[in-house]
């Protein structure tokens, strides 16, 4: 059975706890697997790769369409551009406003650690300050500083509610790894985001942009290669582009 990517699927990944990443090689931190602090790194490059396409420079009001907690979009307002974050995701919905101290607590004391007595706990190794929690907590007390409306742009009135979010203004539409309600090897639910993200797209002036997993071996979150992609957008007539995180573009036709 191939793994269809639902609401379930991907809040079951979202809610994976820590990965002991370090703990088994060296000393170092449990490593949380969707938290902030941990996908800085992600996040940034994520990020760059939009910022280095050509014509980004001009764009000024970003719809980001699935962009989890919309860490990847704080960085594109770092860089002075507007952005909103378009989800569907339960989990993302309900924990956007919340601290992730609990959530991190809950997870230490699941693998062992006493969250109230990291140093000791992690050894000198570990390249934070004395108190690692000063690092890993948002200053924000919450998830994210960016605009998160639950909208899942399937009717007209869903995709002027995510219109009026950013006062009418687009200048381009972002995906970053959105997978829609489909099966691995179905290009239904593919089609279904791409065409939503056409409908939203209120001129074709406004680029619409689907940054892909580059793995095509990855058979998990990859879904489609970009190539894949690309041949599924000519096929239908989309004038999208596609980028991968090992830098290929891949225009309309290209
Ligand atoms: C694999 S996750 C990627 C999350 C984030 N972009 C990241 O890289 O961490 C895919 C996300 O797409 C969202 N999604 C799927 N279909 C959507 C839709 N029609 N509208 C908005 N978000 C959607 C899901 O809720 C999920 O959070």
């Amino acid at each position: 059975m191939p793994i269809t990517w639902d609401k379930q699927t991907y809040d079951s990944m979202y809610r994976l706890p820590l990965w002991r990443w370090g703990v088994r090689g060296s000393p170092r931190v449990p490593y949380g697997h969707y938290t902030w602090f941990g996908h800085q790194g992600a996040n940034e490059l994520h990020a760059k790769t939009f910022i280095d396409l050509p014509g980004f420079a001009q764009v000024s009001d970003v719809v980001m369409i699935g962009g989890g907690f919309g860490w990847t979009a704080e960085k594109l307002v770092d860089h002075g551009i507007n952005v909103i974050n378009v989800e569907i995701s339960p989990y993302v919905l309900a924990e956007k406003d919340q601290s992730e101290e609990q959530q991190l607590r809950d997870d230490l004391v699941k693998f062992g650690f006493d969250p109230d007595n990291l140093p000791v706990c992690i050894g000198p190794d570990y390249n934070t300050p004395v108190d690692p929690w000063s690092f890993w907590l948002r200053p924000d007390g919450k998830r994210t500083s960016i605009t998160t409306v639950e909208e899942d742009m399937s009717t007209q009135a869903s995709r002027q509610a995510v219109r009026s979010a950013i006062s009418n203004n687009i200048d381009a539409i972002v995906t970053e790894f959105t997978i829609d309600s489909y099966a691995v090897d179905d290009d239904a639910g593919a089609l279904q985001l791409i065409e939503r993200c056409e409908q939203l797209r209120p001129n074709p002036a406004v680029a619409v942009i689907h940054m892909i997993q580059p793995n095509p071996s990855d058979t998990v979150l990859n879904v489609k290669t970009a190539q894949a992609w690309r041949d599924l957008l000519d096929a239908n007539g989309y004038n999208h582009t596609v980028v991968d995180l090992k830098g290929n573009i891949l225009t309309a036709g290209g």
